[in-house]
């Protein structure tokens, strides 16, 4: 995946097969995980599209997404709300708990995700 190809402030889903995010570090079945990928800038983080709350996706469709006016994302289920530098969430029922961060780095314009550096 090309960093240029990813919208700017978009949040935009990706399932994936991520090893090691399975329940306490727990390898998975290598089944894919969905991922929501978010690029600010240059910069581009990924969460595990599973709300701290009760574990439901965030978007209300796959890939879409609620933004709020501030650009933070809104869970779909009940309203979490979460800033999108740490995945933090800033209002509703899991307030102060955080999305699941998945390592990523880009190199030279690729987007690489993995647990490992
Ligand atoms: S599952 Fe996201 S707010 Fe409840």
């Amino acid at each position: 995946m090309r960093v240029d190809a990813l919208p700017q402030r978009t949040p935009i889903d990706l399932d994936a097969v991520v090893e090691g995010v399975g329940e306490d570090g727990a390898d998975t079945t290598g089944d894919p995980d969905a991922l929501i990928v978010y690029r600010d800038g240059d910069e581009v983080r990924v969460w595990l599209n599973v709300c701290p709350h009760a574990g439901r996706r965030l978007d209300w469709a796959p890939g879409k997404f609620l933004v709020g006016k501030d650009g933070h994302l809104i869970c779909a289920a009940h309203g979490a709300t979460f800033e999108t530098q740490r995945g933090e969430c800033v209002a509703g029922p899991c307030k102060g708990q955080s999305l699941r961060a998945i390592p990523v780095t880009v190199i030279d314009g690729d987007v690489r995700i993995r647990l490992d550096p």
